[in-house]
């Protein structure tokens, strides 16, 4: 069998994975502080309205538009607001498909985008898999995460094409800085890079600092391309819908919107029923976001007591998303650390590794859980670190 050198050379879990599998075989009780699926963690959904959102008579009709239909557009353009059109948008199946369509827009196989890191491991194998790849410029921490600006400018190569950010970051919860904004958008005007920005977690804004650029859409005329990127999944906590966006603005936006629509047109891959859904969904979604956010702060309260009676461990700042960084005293590397936890305490945390976080003394938790599991795993894990 021959496959595409984009593929990884094989398929064997990691070693967190096989051990969680095995134990899982074992039929141990395990206490999982990493779910980022939030249809498993007992939120309460409007579920007659959603159910009812995605079975009306227009569910059957297709009348396919590469763009992704006019209504759901505009309520998507209505949902993000400062001065978003509808003509500015095309919907895709997910985000990922979303960075799939734009490094095909953007990329030659063999081109480069640039990733600050730590960051959301998928953008290695989605460039990989348009055959770009992504290049990784450390950020820094003091008092809060920095990109460094200096770094990215230095890393861009003749094939560099774009730079993707996550506002907020990630697992960071980095919100950029409207000055990083404003450099980040100069530097890839100055380069001729177009900017990715990836906003799903834009509406969990936690301990937000006041210069926080609260979404690319406040920069009205940014001096280079820019391509914002979210979706239900996180908007609605609604990932199994399946339903994400491309938003594009700033220099030459209509002629890439015209190209991605060809793009999409060869796919044509958005459900007509979470379309049709689309208005609803999002009607429905600052009800659901209300209960996520909730869940945050209440989790992240539990894990400062948690952490008061123990000074050798702390937490960073979380600014916005679903996750917080545990530093601990790095006696031993993040996933034998990780690991360790699960065999001796049955409770899945995720090494900062996984996330490009610099040296060890990182874990990821996820704020999501529900929280009598999460001071349960808590209670479980803080002994041994
Ligand atoms: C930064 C980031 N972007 C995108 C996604 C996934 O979005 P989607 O389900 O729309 O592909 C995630 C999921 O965790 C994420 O963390």
């Amino acid at each position: 069998m021959r496959l595409s050198s984009r593929l990884p050379q094989g398929f064997e879990p990691n070693a967190l994975t096989a051990v969680l599998a095995r134990l899982k075989a074992e039929g141990r009780e395990l206490v999982d502080l990493t779910v980022s699926n939030p249809t498993r963690c007992g939120f309460a959904y409007p579920e007659v309205e959603i159910r009812a959102a995605l079975s009306q008579p227009t569910v059957l009709n297709y009348d396919p538009d590469p763009l992704g239909s006019r209504t759901a557009r505009e309520a998507i353009a209505a949902h993000h607001g400062h001065g978003l059109r509808t003509e500015d948008l095309l919907l895709t199946a997910s985000t990922s498909e979303g960075y799939g369509l734009l490094f095909k827009l953007l990329g030659d196989p063999g081109d480069e985008v640039l990733v600050p890191s730590p960051s959301y491991p998928l953008f290695d194998w989605l460039a990989r898999l348009e055959g770009l790849r992504a290049h990784s410029v450390p950020s820094y921490f003091h008092e809060r995460w920095h990109l460094d600006l200096d770094a990215l400018e230095t890393a861009i190569a003749p094939r560099t094409r774009a730079l993707v950010v996550v506002n907020p970051n990630n697992p960071t919860g980095h919100f950029l800085s409207q000055t990083e904004w404003r450099g980040l958008t100069e530097l890839c005007a100055r380069r001729g890079l177009a900017l990715l920005v990836d906003e799903v977690f834009a509406d969990y804004a936690l301990e937000a600092p006041s210069d926080r650029l609260a979404t690319a859409l406040l920069d009205a005329d940014p001096p280079c391309p820019v391509f914002l990127l979210s979706g239900l999944s996180k908007v609605a906590a609604l990932p199994q819908l399946k339903l994400g966006w491309i938003a594009v603005h700033g220099p030459g936006a209509a002629a890439y919107l015209e190209a991605l629509a060809f793009l999409a047109d060869q796919y044509l891959s958005v459900s007509a029923p979470v379309q049709a859904a689309a208005p609803t969904l999002l009607a429905l979604a600052p009800g659901i976001r209300e209960q996520v956010r909730t869940r945050l702060q209440a989790n992240l309260r539990t894990l400062d007591s948690a952490l008061a009676p123990h000074p050798h461990l702390s937490r960073l700042p979380v600014e916005g998303g679903w996750s917080v960084l545990l530093h601990r005293p790095a006696v031993d590397p993040d996933e034998a650390c990780a690991l360790r936890l699960l065999e001796a305490t049955s409770t899945l945390v995720h090494p900062g590794s996984f996330f490009d976080l610099p040296g060890d003394g990182h874990l990821v938790i996820s704020l999501l859980t529900p929280e009598a599991i999460f001071r349960e795993g808590l209670g479980r894990i803080f002994p041994l670190l």
